[in-house]
């Protein structure tokens, strides 16, 4: 019975979801980290996710753990994924696990941080090299405008995690676009210091404070991402104020320009900053393009542009927009799915209501057919049979009473006939001796000598009453051999001696 609930449910499970495409393909997503520029891109993807229902996302996050990140590759590697996009933390320590990926057969596609070598499926992720470039070119700008002094013009560098591929290309494009103005006769006096704020806003302000009270004011900073860039303006706005020193204004450039790095351009915290996008979506669209076996683009490097305080307003201002337009998608998109849930409750309910009856339906059927097939048995096998065995009585006892008629008829013809024998009875009625016996036997309960003697005893009690013949001439007249033997007959059958009129 339990076995049978279970199956009903799972069949109006499957019934009411047989019209949702189910996700057939699971994609794994491997995390670096979890501050706003990765949630901007988690979200990316999320939304983009929504175009393809045949696909679902599982996502884990390394906290910048490398050796998580490889024990969370290697999960998803145990769990068969259909796809992997990793954004590595550091390249060459989670490297291997990638590659344990792509040798499995799981396409991998490697989001924003190259690893070495080439066994990945496809790459998409900014042009880190452009970024560093970009970061030169402003610090010569800034550089120009000090006008030539004598000290040596002091770059502060807060760079990302040593190991990561971001880190070392914004720091080698930096370095060579100073390198190339210096051999332009430019520059000659630029001097790169560097800290390492490992991309978390945090360490950023600890090590420039650390850096301050053993530096003088650098004259512009550079940091790696605008969360470190912000770590870096709150660190020499707190020594400048605790310390009470040069209040001259050190710029900051930071990268990301997205959102906390916009406003804290607006705020004027810092002076600008380097695009350097996330596209989720355009992770899952080539994951999409992967898993359909379409063609996809190898490597997608991804557009960078300087963000200064006339692109960062409207800029802010659009991502505030969109931000409201995503909340309420979001708000549209929750309550769409709650409906639908409702939706596919009232139709699991209706389809058990359908299933339940149904099965009742069949069943009353069953019933009713094993109790008409007993019926029919039962008639067949017993109510026919003794109907047959009555009519077949009836019919019996309709000849046997036209038998005793007729036996009765002859009898009575012949009562005053002394030819009127056993022998003369079963020729009269056309039967031999022994089917005479036993049909006579049958209709009158005694044998054919009997029955005559019963008849002719009958006669003569009949002649006595209505007649003067005496006992003799009736004896004599229904053939007795005797009076004598008339009246012994008589008396056996009447229980009286006979007596004349
Ligand atoms: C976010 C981040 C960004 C940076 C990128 C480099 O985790 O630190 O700020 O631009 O990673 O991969």
């Amino acid at each position: 019975m339990r076995n049978i609930i279970v199956s009903i449910l799972a069949l109006c499970l499957l019934m009411t979801g047989c019209n949702s495409r189910t996700p057939q393909y699971r994609i794994g997503v491997s995390q670096c980290l979890d501050d706003a520029w990765r949630q901007k891109m988690n979200y990316e993807m999320e939304r983009e996710l929504l175009l393809h229902p045949d696909m679902s996302l599982s996502r884990r996050i390394a906290y910048g753990s490398n050796e998580l990140q490889c024990a969370q590759i290697d999960s998803f590697i145990k769990e068969r994924v259909d796809l992997l996009i990793v954004s590595p933390n550091e390249a060459k320590q989670v490297q291997p696990a990638v590659t344990r990926a792509y040798r499995a057969g799981i396409p991998v596609i490697v989001a924003d941080r190259r690893v070495p070598g080439d066994e990945w499926t496809a790459f998409i992720g900014g042009d880190n090299y452009k970024v560093g470039r970009l970061m030169a070119h402003w610090v010569m700008e800034k550089w120009k405008k000090r006008g030539t002094v004598s000290k040596p013009f002091v770059v502060l560098e807060v760079a990302g995690l040593p190991g990561s591929t971001p880190a070392t290309l914004r720091h080698k494009g930096m370095m060579e676009g100073i390198e190339e103005a210096k051999e332009e006769g430019l520059a000659a006096k630029v001097e790169i210091q560097s800290v390492m704020g490992s991309w978390y806003k945090e360490n950023a302000h600890e090590v420039v404070s650390e850096y301050l009270e053993t530096h003088p004011l650098p004259d512009v900073i550079v940091a790696h991402n605008d969360l470190m860039a912000i770590g870096a303006a709150e660190a020499v706005a707190y020594y400048q104020t605790s310390h009470l020193k040069s209040q001259r204004y050190v710029p900051i450039m930071g990268v990301d320009g997205i959102h906390p790095g916009l406003q804290a351009i607006v705020d004027g915290m810092i002076e600008c900053s380097a695009t350097y996008s996330s596209r989720g979506d355009m992770l899952i669209d080539a994951a999409a393009h992967i898993l359909h076996e379409e063609p996809y683009v190898h490597d997608t490097v991804l557009e960078t542009a300087l963000v200064d305080i006339t692109a960062a307003y409207p800029m802010l201002k659009q991502v505030e927009a969109i931000t409201r337009d995503l909340e309420t998608l979001h708000i549209v998109q929750t309550q769409a799915e709650s409906k639908w849930r409702q939706l596919r409750f009232d139709r699991f309910i209706l389809i058990l209501f359908v299933v339940f009856f149904f099965i009742l339906f069949v069943i009353t059927l069953a019933y009713v057919f094993i109790k008409q097939r007993k019926i029919q048995t039962e008639i067949k096998h017993d109510i026919i049979p003794q109907l047959e065995n009555m009519q077949e009585a009836i019919q019996l006892s309709k000849k046997d009473e036209a038998f005793a008629e007729r036996l009765r008829q002859v009898v009575d013809d012949y009562l005053t006939d002394p030819n009127l024998t056993v022998e003369f009875l079963g020729s009269k009625l056309q039967l031999s001796r022994t089917q005479l016996f036993r049909r006579v036997k049958a209709v009158a309960g005694k044998g054919p000598l009997d029955y005559i003697r019963e008849r002719r005893l009958i006669r003569a009690d009949q002649l006595l009453h209505t007649t003067d013949m005496t006992i003799q001439q009736v004896a004599l007249e229904l053939c007795f051999s005797s009076a004598g033997y008339f009246t012994k007959c008589y008396k056996e059958y009447f229980g009286h001696l006979p007596s004349a009129r």
